[in-house]
């Protein structure tokens, strides 16, 4: 996912975050082989990031860590900032848009801007 926002958004500085070997590897050897310049790779766990300046957060997770995130967003997410959650919502809060991917799953995307 990470390549994917680092190519559609070439003058954002994407940082990625990945806590497992084996898919933080691939990631490396990719951006090794075909990099995107606008793309950080970080290995280890995310609750490290630094949420203050960032003006957009992307997630793949799963509830439980939907819920431990919401917690840091509320803390340290600027006002303004967006959250975009690929199929977990952030839950007690009201996404500003919410789209069903036209895929098998039919994966819902949410869209959540930060508040003070
Ligand atoms: C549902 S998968 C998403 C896969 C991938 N991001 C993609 O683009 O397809 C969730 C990923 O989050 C990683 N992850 C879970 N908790 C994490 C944490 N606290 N810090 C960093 N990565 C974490 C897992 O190792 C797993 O690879």
């Amino acid at each position: 996912m990470a390549f994917a926002i680092a190519a559609r958004c070439p003058k954002a500085r994407v940082i990625a975050w990945e806590a497992s070997p084996f898919p933080f590897a691939f990631c490396w050897l990719r951006q090794r082989l075909a990099g995107r310049p606008n793309l950080v790779l970080r290995f280890g766990d995310f609750h490290q990031a630094d949420l203050r300046h960032a003006s957009l957060t992307v997630t793949y997770l799963w509830t439980g860590a939907m819920t431990r995130l919401a917690t840091k967003f509320d803390a340290e997410l600027p006002t303004g900032a967006e959250v975009i959650s690929h199929t977990f919502a952030w839950r007690g809060r009201e996404p500003e848009e919410t789209r069903v991917a036209d895929d098998l799953y039919r994966t819902k995307v949410y869209r959540y801007r930060a508040t003070a």
